[in-house]
């Protein structure tokens, strides 16, 4: 009986095609699931990645909340194109601290990534409002209630405990002290405390362009002028990191 003759036999039989099958399925899902549970962590770490401060992660909420994710992405994409238009590439840990992931599948607007610290407050505060009015050809929505919407900021402790039940390192003090933090970070009048010591490279200003309150737009435009900017990828840490990842 040649080959095809035996193999007949699974084909006719639902039951040992049955076993079979699960057998060839289970090889492939053992082969890519089991070593996992042997490499430390699946995330390489980088020097500079740290949580979010409330006041970011209040602003990542509003980008969630707002649905900004469905025009923009945050991930670049280790393609010269990409690469030469948005920087470096996205590492993995950059966003490992996001619960969930902003990497996006459609991009009606550009990735946003490394959009930190390239343009200034005002102009993110004036593109938000009337996004027309800074790039002509713009699609974007308009957001100018953001700028007249007070900021909640009753819930910032539960949130930081949340994201540190899902393993987001935050200390207790970072939780207990979230809620004056995420003002301090807004405020240059107050008093910030250790909050830069905590966060590092935390940027503490009116990002709004109205001291006399802390609004959405306060948030959201601490958020995106954080992007991309905690970890310095072409620091000489985290090129060792990377030829460490591709030495694997
Ligand atoms: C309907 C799609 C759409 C939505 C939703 C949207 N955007 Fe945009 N966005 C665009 C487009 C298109 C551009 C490019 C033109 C421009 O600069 O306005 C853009 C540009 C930007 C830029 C400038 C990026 C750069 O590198 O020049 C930022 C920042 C930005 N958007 C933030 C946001 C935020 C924050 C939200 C949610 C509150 C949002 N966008 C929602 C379409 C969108």
């Amino acid at each position: 009986m040649g080959f095809t003759d035996q193999h007949k036999k699974i084909e006719r039989n639902v039951t040992l095609l049955g076993v079979g099958a699960f057998i060839a399925v289970a090889i492939g899902g053992i082969v890519e699931i089991a070593p996992l549970f042997w490499i430390d962590g699946t995330i390489e770490k980088v020097e500079g990645m740290r949580p979010y401060t409330p006041l970011e992660q209040a602003g990542r909420d509003i980008y969630v909340r707002e649905g900004c994710y469905t025009c923009h992405s945050q991930m670049i994409r280790p393609f010269r194109d990409e690469v030469e238009r948005y920087g470096h590439y996205s590492l993995a840990a950059e966003s490992m601290y996001d619960h969930p992931f902003q990497w996006g599948s459609k991009r009606t607007g550009p990735d946003l990534a490394r959009v930190g610290n390239r343009y200034s407050d005002e102009w993110h505060v004036q593109h938000l409002i009337a996004p027309r009015s800074v790039v002509p050809e713009s699609v974007m929505p308009t957001y100018a209630f953001l700028a007249e919407t007070d900021l909640d900021t009753a819930q910032a402790s539960a949130k930081l405990r949340a994201l540190s039940r899902v393993g987001v390192p935050y200390s207790e003090t970072d939780i207990q002290r979230a809620q004056a933090d995420l003002k301090a970070q807004a405020d240059p009048e107050a008093d910030a405390g250790d909050l830069a010591t905590r966060y590092p490279k935390a940027q503490i200003r009116d990002f709004d362009g109205d001291p006399t309150r802390l609004t959405e737009m306060d948030a959201i435009v601490a958020y995106l002028q954080m992007l991309g900017t905690l970890v310095d990828v072409n620091s000489a840490a985290a090129q060792a990191e990377l030829a460490n990842e591709t030495g694997r």
